[in-house]
C-alpha cells in the first residue's frame, strides 16, 4: 500500500515537471520566433518602407519612379516572401504528417546539403513507418537544429547524421561534425543561443537522455538515446 502511494506521488510530480518543461520549451520556440520575424522579416520591410518612403518624398520634388526602381522593390518584396515561406515551413513543416521520419530527415538534410554546400551522410538503421507524430516532430526539430548549428558554427567539411535501434524499443540517434568544436562551459555562461537548450527540453519531454561531446577544435558529437515504445516498429 505504501509502496503504491509513493508510486502515485512520484507519477504526480514527472507529470507536473514533464508540464514544466513543455511550457518552458514553449515559451522559448516562442521567444526565437519573435527574434527571427523582428531581427528578419520586419527590418527587411522596414528598409523597404524606408527606400519607398525616401522615393515618393524624391517624386514630389519631380524625380520619376523608373522600371529599374520598381523592380528592385518587387524583388525585396520577392525575398521576403520567400523569408516568410521558409519560416512558416519551419514552424510546422506540412510534408511531416505525411512523410515518415526516414524520408523527412533524408528530405531536409539534402535541402541543408544543397543550401551549404557541406556534405551530410545520412544513414538509417530502422524502419520508421509507425513513429508516432510527438516522437517524429521532436526527433525531425532536433536533428534540423543540430545539423544547423553544424553549418552555421563549426566550419566543417563533414557531417554525419544516423539512427540505429540501440536496445529494445530505444533509438540512437548521433549527429556529428568535423568542425572547430567549441567550449560548452563558455556557451552556457553567454547565455545567448537557445537551441541547445531547446533540443534538451525536447529529449527530457520525449524521456531520453542527450550527450554533447564538443572539444574546441576537435568536432562536435550529439547522442541522443529516445524511447518509442512501438511494438511495430522492427530493424
Ligand atoms: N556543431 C557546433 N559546432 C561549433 N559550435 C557549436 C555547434 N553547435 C553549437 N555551437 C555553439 O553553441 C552556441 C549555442 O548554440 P544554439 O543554442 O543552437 O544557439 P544559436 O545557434 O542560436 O547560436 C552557438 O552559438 C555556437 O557557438
Ligand atoms: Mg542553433
Amino acid at each position: 500500500m505504501v509502496g503504491t502511494t509513493q508510486d502515485i506521488t512520484e507519477t504526480k510530480r514527472l507529470e507536473v515537471e514533464l508540464l514544466h518543461v513543455k511550457d518552458k520549451t514553449e515559451n522559448e520556440e516562442r521567444r526565437r520566433l519573435a527574434r527571427n520575424i523582428h531581427d528578419g522579416i520586419i527590418q527587411r520591410l522596414q528598409a523597404l518602407l524606408l527606400g519607398l518612403n525616401t522615393r515618393i518624398a524624391a517624386a514630389h520634388n519631380g524625380d520619376i519612379f523608373t522600371p529599374e526602381i520598381l523592380e528592385e522593390t518587387c524583388q525585396d518584396l520577392a525575398g521576403v516572401i520567400q523569408q516568410l515561406r521558409d519560416l512558416s515551413t519551419d514552424l510546422h513543416p506540412e510534408f511531416l504528417d505525411r512523410m515518415t521520419l526516414h524520408d523527412a530527415i533524408f528530405f531536409m538534410c539534402d535541402k541543408l546539403e544543397r543550401q551549404s554546400g557541406i556534405e551530410i551522410f545520412v544513414r538509417i538503421g530502422l524502419k520508421l513507418e509507425d513513429l508516432g507524430m510527438v516522437v517524429k516532430r521532436n526527433c525531425y526539430f532536433i536533428f534540423q537544429e543540430a545539423v544547423t548549428n553544424a553549418i552555421k558554427h563549426s566550419r566543417c567539411t563533414l557531417i554525419k547524421v544516423s539512427l540505429e535501434k540501440c536496445c529494445s524499443q530505444t533509438m540512437l540517434i548521433i549527429i556529428s561534425d568535423n568542425g572547430q568544436g567549441f567550449d560548452m562551459e563558455e556557451v552556457k555562461s553567454k547565455k545567448d543561443g537557445i537551441g541547445l537548450s531547446i533540443i534538451r527540453e525536447r529529449v527530457t519531454r520525449m524521456q531520453g537522455k542527450v550527450d554533447y561531446c564538443s572539444t574546441p577544435g576537435d568536432g562536435t558529437t550529439l547522442t541522443l538515446r529516445i524511447p518509442y515504445n512501438d511494438p511495430n516498429l522492427a530493424c
